[in-house]
């Protein structure tokens, strides 16, 4: 693992869970510990790169040189990503490792919600899609997506590197690798003019081990 491997090159990596509020004290999140993602920064910067992590709330320590951003929900992660991409100082890849939720509280209460009837309803609206939304920018970087499934893994990772137009995903099994410190990934890739993925395992290691075999198939395609 060469030390100069991603020396010059700047990497956008979104990481951990995202928070969508319900009122002042409720929200809906998931069990993303982040630990992928600040794996990845870690193994990066030790690799040379510079690296900017926009984090949703995690139990971490950031990683040393790596500049931070911490957000809690989807928009706002969305929105720190774009100022990234928005400043001078281009980005060369993205890695979308966030657990972004899918969906949002239609209308966040101001105030907390009282108990009422035996039922209640929360209606829930679709979150932009960062990583989509991040691939159909003009001059974007090379763009790499996470898959956590927990059935049907290769189908629905293969199918999500063609409709959000990525470059490379890795998926993983989703019972396996949340919160843990060891997993093991699947990574995809288009290969050109040709209709089928090109395919590697890596893994299962420690998330440091993977993260740095993840950042060698990432520098050799960049
Ligand atoms: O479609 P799905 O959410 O399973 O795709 C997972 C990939 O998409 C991950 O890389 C995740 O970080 C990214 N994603 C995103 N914004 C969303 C949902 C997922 O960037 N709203």
């Amino acid at each position: 693992f060469p030390t100069n491997m991603l020396s010059g090159r700047h990497l956008l990596i979104t990481g951990g869970p995202t928070r969508e509020a319900i009122d002042p004290v409720r929200y809906i999140s998931n069990h993303s510990s982040g630990k992928m993602a600040y794996a990845l920064a870690e193994e990066a910067v030790l690799a040379g790169a510079r690296v900017t992590l926009v984090s949703g709330p995690v139990n971490l320590a950031v990683p040393d040189r790596v500049s931070c951003l911490f957000v809690d929900s989807a928009q706002q992660m969305l929105a720190a990503c774009e100022q990234v991409l928005d400043q001078q100082d281009m980005v060369d890849a993205f890695i979308g490792v966030a657990a972004v939720a899918d969906y949002r509280v239609a209308q966040v209460s101001e105030q907390k919600i009282k108990k009422q009837d035996e039922e209640m309803v929360l209606r829930l609206v679709r979150n932009p899609d960062i990583l989509a939304t991040v691939a159909e920018r003009q001059e974007r970087p090379f763009m790499v997506g996470f898959a956590a499934e927990t059935e049907n893994l290769l189908a629905h990772a293969g199918n999500k590197v063609r409709r959000k137009k990525l470059d490379l995903i890795f998926a993983n099994d989703a019972s396996a690798t949340f919160n843990s410190d060891a997993a093991a990934a699947v990574a995809l890739w288009p290969m050109t003019g040709e209709d089928k993925l090109a395919q590697q395992s890596l893994g299962p290691a420690t998330k440091s081990f993977l993260a740095r075999q993840m950042l060698t198939l990432i520098s050799e395609r960049l």
